[in-house]
């Protein structure tokens, strides 16, 4: 059964999260003692007081331990006179924390001290992507557990975010599927280049060359003679043959599939085999249509596959993940953070990512609040995001102009300053708006993760 609604760190306003709220007291409390105020982000390391402190806590340890009680956790763990930086997690009492500045410095037996300062969703400046890290690792294990290890060939096209392939990778897919060169080279370098395929056609000489020059298995899509000529002109040895299944996109006709496959060879390609995405059906709300209109899609690819052969058949995305049975390999992405589009159909994934805004003018007269997050924080070609107990009026560059819904109680309108969740409708978009994601857990930051695929 689908569940839509992830338990999001935030879902109305703070005036509502007394566990949030209190959280923020502790840590204003816990800087006012440390002393360290509202200074924000890594910085160059400094001499502490001694009895500087985090979150309430104090720890010395001695240089060079890896018992030290606040290293626990922290993979490689710390040497002395070592900086972390930002975004780093360890484990305090078992809880995990991200720290913003966590210097060592060099001195006598427990000279040496650390120093970290819990992040919270209110230290982040806003717009800001937020994933709930419950809401994550579900979608990750389920599609783990239905489609094991080769099934599934996450698309990264939808995170672009090296540090959730890894999360992937451990979950046991071990291929990945990629949209542009960025983030093939960028896979490459993060030490996930097992088996890469670009299910994009791409023509440019120079990225070709750059992809074939990369310590990585590297397959790419071709789907006419002049991408055959330019991936084999480029050295690449390895590639599937794209075949156009009903979505007016890439891919060639079926019956020009064998032919293809035949020049490809001739060139010194190896042909793994097909793909060929139905994106005009992942989308579709109605089940048995999707399993339909799929089933249609899948004849062609099957029928392009007898003439090819090869080892590989890819297709298919998050919204039928579990309805295409011809595909060896799913090609699905967006299953791991969600976005209001996928949750209005039955998948059992949650929703994992929202942008988080905060209010900065109201309008009681009209009825109306205005968040700072707009179309250059969110994808919008599938529409307006959602925001719980509220209705989207319009979004303008940086702005959200809504209102909220009558919940026959008096609802009234957030406060100036009040931090709200946006929920976006399309996830790729989305993220590729941003330079980073914050992963949380009952508010708390505890990794932070560069979207490190951008770009082309
Ligand atoms: C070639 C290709 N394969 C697979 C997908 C599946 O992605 P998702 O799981 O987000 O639907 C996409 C998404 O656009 C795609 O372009």
């Amino acid at each position: 059964m689908h569940d839509p609604v992830g338990p999001g760190p935030l879902t109305r306003t703070i005036r509502v999260q007394p566990e949030l709220v209190a959280l923020r007291r502790v840590v204003r409390r816990d800087r006012r003692v440390a002393g360290v105020g509202g200074r924000r982000g890594p910085g160059p390391p400094e001499q502490e007081p001694p009895d500087a402190a985090f979150v309430g806590h104090e720890r010395h340890t001695e240089v060079g331990t890896e018992t030290s009680e606040v290293g626990r956790g922290l993979d490689p763990p710390l040497r002395g006179d070592q900086e972390v930086p930002l975004g780093r997690v360890g484990e305090i009492g078992g809880v995990p924390i991200a720290f913003r500045r966590w210097t060592l410095l060099r001195g006598d037996r427990h000279a040496c001290h650390a120093r970290a300062l819990m992040s919270t969703v209110f230290d982040l400046g806003t717009p800001a992507l937020v994933v709930d890290a419950t809401a994550l690792e579900h979608n990750l294990a389920t599609m783990a557990e239905a489609l094991p290890g080769g099934r599934c060939r996450p698309h990264v096209k939808a995170h672009k975010t090296t540090a959730l392939a890894h999360r992937q990778r451990e979950h046991g897919h071990q291929g990945f599927t990629c949209a542009t060169a960025r983030e093939m080279i960028g896979m490459a370098k993060a030490g996930l280049g097992e088996d890469l395929l670009l299910a994009n056609e791409l023509v440019d000489e120079d990225r070709l060359k750059t992809l074939a020059a990369l310590d990585a298995r590297v397959t790419v899509a071709v789907d006419s003679p002049r991408t055959v000529a330019a991936a084999a002109d480029a050295g690449l040895t390895e590639c599937l043959i794209d075949v156009n299944v009903g979505l007016p996109r890439c891919g060639c006709a079926p019956d020009d599939a064998a032919p293809l496959a035949e020049q490809a060879a001739s060139r010194g390609l190896s042909v793994r085999g097909i793909m060929g995405y139905e994106g005009h059906v992942v989308g579709l709300t109605e089940r048995s249509e999707r399993v339909r209109q799929t089933a249609e899609c899948m004849a062609l690819l099957r029928q392009a596959h007898d003439a090819v052969g090869g080892e590989l058949i890819s297709a298919g995305g998050t919204g039928t993940y579990d309805v295409n049975t011809v595909a060896t390999e799913i090609q699905a992405g967006s299953y791991a953070l969600m976005d209001t589009a996928y949750g209005a159909l039955d998948l059992p994934f949650r929703r994992a990512l929202a942008v988080h805004a905060t209010v900065v003018s109201t309008n009681p007269s009209g009825g109306y609040a205005v968040a700072d997050c707009g179309l250059k924080s969110l994808g919008m070609d599938h529409g307006n995001p959602t925001i719980d107990d509220a209705t989207v009026w319009f979004c303008s560059d940086e702005h959200v102009t809504f209102s909220i819904n009558d919940d026959g109680a008096g609802a009234q309108l957030p406060a100036v300053g009040d931090r709200i969740s946006v929920w976006p409708a399309h996830v790729d978009p989305t993220v590729a708006y941003h330079e980073r994601m914050h992963i949380t857990d009952s508010g708390r930051v505890i990794e932070t993760w560069d979207v490190d695929l951008r770009g082309w």
